[in-house]
């Protein structure tokens, strides 16, 4: 529908920017020829309580892996995130609260966040929460998300979010993992004018966590809740009750600032550990550089504080730069279509950052949801999550930004606590579905499959060469896991489990992931965690998951399962054993298509050939490849011929 071509920066945009192309160059070749420098210079961004004398300590070997960034410094993230803005803007709205009900919102300033962060650190800290202790959060996009994220800050207790859509059993494998003793949640969650009973879900979750003791629950919609004496605590009484006088705890540079489970290739999710000192620096560095945030602008991320993006880019990235930040606790599409563009014009959003299955699903409801709003306070959109089909840019530019605003494609992980390759606003010129060029400090290689460097124009497996100060430090409680993840496949670097082209232009474009990790509506998922919650059912043998390519979520969860001899296949037990996959990991995991498969294609060693799965379920029959080395050929063209429908 689009003619979809480049964009080079309009004259008017590269008026107002800081930088321009030539500015960019030369302070990315100082990022990557002289990182110490650089990086001793763009620590100074935050404030730290000691200096630091030490930037960088770093060693990709994996006989000695460890990451450290301005290890001798110290300082509070929550500090970084309030007590230095009082002074200055102590009455500036810190967090715009839009509630599900376009009726409820909220605005909260600087000096009315710190005070609430001050009291709930304080009832933490009655409560036996000391520095260093996991604090699980499992609650709704509501500011007292943030309030918990901070108060833990504060007091030097690493949080550990759980997404407010994961099951109980999702929950307690988290909670069990980190071994975290305490939980913050809330009696229901709203979303979409329905309920989401996370009181529930937590009590049946500590069924199975006998050293989870306390949990402390908001109040959000009075829904009634079990409540058990002596170990639940109602959010709103115990901050009542407590001081608002709550100096920061002096945190060392590498002292845990959070965890937070992510979906690999193999096994139960990770718990991805970020730092203090190097992850706030990067988040603040890239939140103002990538959205050219400028003072007293509203900037919208409409992520989950549930993911990484939510962290860095509503939390902590925003606060530390004193940020106006909103949060949206409700869903694109209620009451109707048109509510992300209701909400820009109510609150006046200059730079708006969402996903692209959330573009392409309000895309297919045509322009005139979007027509029907001003939008004239939009400055910059940005993209992140998953690659962004040209289509979709196009839609996003030409009709959400009215041709005006640039579009930052933001590459990066939960692993790499911020940004790593995207556009800068008003610097960079755009080629739609290209995250474009590295953020400072970032040296993306190109390696083929024997970790040889593909120089110039060429595709290949994305790794980044150094270390950037928002790295992830390690897997909470498996180190060993975390070299063998990121650090063996290519010796040396840090491998993204992405595979990524670059142009002639030395633009680079993601092409997804080249492991067994499958992205759902820009939501990870590893096709092993599906399989393994299909086999745990009674009635199926064996499983196998693959993603496949569609429309709205970019990629559909396709499950190919063998029931135990003797069972017949039904519609039932089809609904049954989808029901069952969200029972186990939540509504994000439900498989869109399931196969019943007589056999899998297997090697004669007996590993299940993923890609032969993959080009069956992507339609691709023809590019099936050699299939003579199966066990048994015949269970392919079985499956051919049974295909799903999508
Ligand atoms: O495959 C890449 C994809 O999302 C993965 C990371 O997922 P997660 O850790 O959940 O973090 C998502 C938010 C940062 C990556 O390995 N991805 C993320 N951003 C993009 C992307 N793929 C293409 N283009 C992007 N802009």
């Amino acid at each position: 529908m689009w003619e979809v071509h480049d964009f080079p920066v309009p004259a008017d945009l590269a008026k107002t920017a800081h930088l321009d192309a030539a500015g960019y160059e030369k302070m990315y070749r100082e990022s990557i020829e002289n990182p110490e420098a650089f990086w001793a210079e763009h620590g100074k961004r935050i404030d730290w309580i000691k200096p630091y004398s030490k930037v960088k300590d770093v060693s990709y070997d994996a006989s000695d892996l460890h990451i450290k960034w301005f290890h001798d410094g110290t300082l509070n993230a929550a500090a970084n995130c309030l007590d230095r803005h009082l002074a200055e803007r102590g009455d500036q709205v810190a967090i715009i609260w839009e509630g599900d009900d376009p009726k409820d919102d909220k605005k909260i300033t600087y000096r009315e966040l710190h005070r609430d962060v001050c009291k709930f650190s304080n009832a933490l800290k009655d409560l036996g929460v000391k520095k260093g202790d996991r604090v699980t959060i499992y609650l709704p996009m509501i500011p007292e998300a943030a309030v918990a994220m901070l108060a833990c800050a504060r007091v030097g207790a690493v949080h550990s979010i759980v997404f407010g859509g994961f099951s109980p059993d999702a929950l307690a494998g988290r909670i069990q993992d980190c071994d975290s003793n305490i939980v913050i949640t809330a009696d229901e969650g709203l979303r979409g004018g329905r309920t989401v009973p996370l009181k529930v879900n937590t009590d049946k979750a500590l069924e199975d966590c006998p050293d989870c003791k306390t949990v402390v629950v908001v109040k959000r919609t009075g829904g009634s809740v079990n409540f058990v004496e002596g170990r639940d605590h109602w959010y709103h009484e115990i901050c009542d009750a407590a001081s608002d006088d709550c100096p920061p705890t002096e945190m060392g540079a590498e002292d845990p600032l959070f965890i937070l489970y992510t979906s690999g290739s193999t096994g139960k999710p990770k718990g991805v550990l970020h730092t203090t000192g190097g992850y706030m620096v990067y988040a603040s560095m890239t939140h103002q550089y990538v959205f050219d945030y400028r003072d007293g602008e509203i900037y919208w991320c409409t992520a989950d504080v549930g993911w990484v993006t939510g962290h860095s880019y509503i939390i902590y990235g925003p606060l530390a730069n004193g940020a106006t930040t909103l949060m949206f606790e409700g869903v694109p599409n209620y009451p109707d279509f048109s509510r992300f563009w209701q909400v820009c014009d109510k609150h006046n959003v200059s730079i708006f950052y969402t996903a692209p299955t959330a573009i392409r699903a309000l895309m297919r409801e045509g322009d005139g949801p979007v027509k029907s709003t001003s939008r004239k306070s939009l400055r910059i959109l940005g993209s992140v999550g998953e690659p962004i089909n040209p289509e979709a840019w196009m839609w996003y530019h030409e009709v959400v930004g009215d041709k005006r605003c640039p579009i930052v494609d933001t590459w990066w992980q939960t692993e790499t606590g911020g940004i790593l390759i995207t556009p800068l606003p008003g610097v960079t010129n755009l080629k739609p579905g290209s995250a474009t060029l590295p953020f400072f400090g970032v040296e993306p290689i190109i390696v083929d499959g024997d970790n040889k460097v593909l120089e110039g124009a060429t595709e290949g497996n994305l790794c980044i060469q150094d270390s950037w100060p928002g790295q992830m430090r390690t897997v909470y409680g498996d180190h060993e896991r975390f070299i063998q993840t990121y650090f063996t496949t290519f010796p040396g670097r840090y491998f993204s489990g992405d595979g990524c082209r670059r142009d002639e232009d030395g633009y680079y474009w993601i092409t997804g992931r080249v492991d067994d990790v499958i992205n759902v509506s820009g939501h990870r998922m590893g096709t092993a965690e599906v399989e393994s919650a299909l086999v745990a059912h009674d009635k199926v043998a064996e499983a196998a998951v693959v993603g496949y390519p569609h429309d709205i979520k970019g990629q559909g969860i396709y499950a190919y399962v063998t029931l135990n001899a003797g069972l017949e296949p039904t519609e039932e037990l089809r609904k049954e054993l989808v029901t069952w996959v969200r029972k186990e990991i939540g509504p994000i995991a439900s498989p869109d298509l399931i196969q019943w498969a007589p056999g899998l294609p297997k090697t004669r060693s007996g590993k299940i050939m993923r890609r032969i799965l993959r080009k069956i379920a992507a339609n691709e029959h023809d590019a099936l490849g050699d299939t003579s080395t199966l066990a048994e050929p015949a269970v392919v063209d079985d499956l051919v011929e049974n295909r799903m429908n999508k």
